[in-house]
């Protein structure tokens, strides 16, 4: 059975054919909705459900509570059970755009280097051939199609946006997984890679608000390219860097931050591992949680970003906020499996 799906400001309209997503049947209608991940981590493709009903498993944090009350739903996540009106307007997609049809650049991008940092996490350098420059902002990411296949996997970017000619990714590498697994085996240095981007909305917003940065496992990338950005561009913040590990060798890239430490003043890095260990350690012990809860008595004031595995993040907002972040100043993306 297929609905119709109602999109307001533009007056349009197009048909979802059965167990389609309402993105998914926007783009192949030859409409453009923002995206970014596709299945439910990064919140890009929020729209607000002004009519009908939808069934989905976008990730329950990616929408706040106060924001399903108010009808918001991740198009990316949402099959329609029954004719919908949906309202974009938060967009902020001009009608232009919104009939262009998908308008999410293609690039070729060839294997440069490929570094382990840890002995499950993998630096990955790609030199852009077509286009040969990706504009971005610090802390977007680009969609990897997986070699071989229609599948398409999301990582940030971790090199500062001058380097438009480079894409430098951090990757956590599971085995069998269907990209990260080709690292261990398989990719080399010269191989091609077709990728989409650039995607999502993590930035570092301009505010004179402290900063607290939250970083789990290769959730990094995407503060590393803020850090090096604002080095670059001599713009020094108070940003604390919160970097959560099971264990000191599973920490990486410890030299860059320190670095950047002396670099930016008001930047602090705070390592912190999580499994018990005995030998020497002069930083933070525990979940990235415990450490916020004992460092700080109040974090009114500050904004907060957060990136990394889903359970670290859904665990971590309601430490800020109860600590007095404002839910609006909390700014995430949740490295959410992919389904397919
Ligand atoms: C917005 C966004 C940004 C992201 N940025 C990064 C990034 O910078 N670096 C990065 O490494 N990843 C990042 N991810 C996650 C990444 O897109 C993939 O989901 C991940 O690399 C696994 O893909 P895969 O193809 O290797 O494994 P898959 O074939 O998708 O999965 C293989 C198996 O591993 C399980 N699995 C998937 N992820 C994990 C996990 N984290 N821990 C344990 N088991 C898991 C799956 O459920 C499955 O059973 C990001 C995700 C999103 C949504
Ligand atoms: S595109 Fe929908 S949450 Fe990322």
């Amino acid at each position: 059975m297929s609905t119709t799906i109602s999109v307001e400001p533009f007056g349009e309209s197009f048909e979802c054919t059965d167990g389609e997503t309402i993105l998914d049947a926007a783009l192949r209608n030859g409409f453009f909705l923002k995206y970014g991940c596709r299945h439910g981590g990064c919140g890009t493709c929020k729209v607000v459900l002004s009519d009908g009903d939808v069934e989905g498993e976008g990730s329950t944090f990616a929408v706040s509570t106060g924001e399903r009350a108010d009808g918001v739903i991740l198009a990316c996540s949402s099959r329609p059970a029954t004719d919908c009106a949906i309202d974009v307007e938060a967009m902020e997609l001009t009608e232009e755009e919104f009939r262009a049809g998908d308008q999410v650049a293609v690039f070729e991008a060839d294997v440069a280097s490929l570094e382990w940092l840890t002995h499950d996490t993998c630096a990955l350098s790609l030199m852009l051939r077509s286009p040969a420059s990706m504009p971005f902002t610090a802390g977007q990411f680009v969609n990897v199609v997986v070699p071989g296949t229609d599948l398409v996997r999301s990582y940030s970017l971790a090199n500062a946006p001058d380097d438009s000619d480079r894409i430098d990714l951090i990757v956590k590498v599971l085995p069998g997984g269907a990209f990260s697994g080709l690292l261990a085996s398989g990719l080399g240095v010269g191989d091609s890679l077709t990728l989409h981007g650039p995607l999502g909305e993590l930035r570092l917003r301009l505010s004179h608000r402290r900063v607290l940065m939250v970083a789990g496992g290769s959730g990094l990338a995407p503060f590393l390219s803020m850090l090096r950005n604002l080095e670059r561009r001599n713009r020094p913040r108070e940003i604390d860097l919160v970097f959560g590990a099971r264990t000191r060798t599973d920490l990486y890239l410890v030299e860059e931050l320190e670095r950047l430490a002396v670099a930016l003043p008001g930047f602090r890095f705070l390592p912190t591992i999580s499994e018990p260990d005995t030998s020497p350690w002069n930083g933070d012990r525990g979940l990235v949680t415990e450490v916020i809860s004992a460092r700080y008595e109040s974090l009114d004031g500050y904004d907060a970003y957060l990136a990394g595995p889903p359970a670290m993040i859904e665990a971590t907002i309601p430490v800020l906020t109860g600590l007095g972040v404002r839910p609006a100043n909390v700014h995430f993306d949740a490295f959410v499996p992919s389904r397919r």
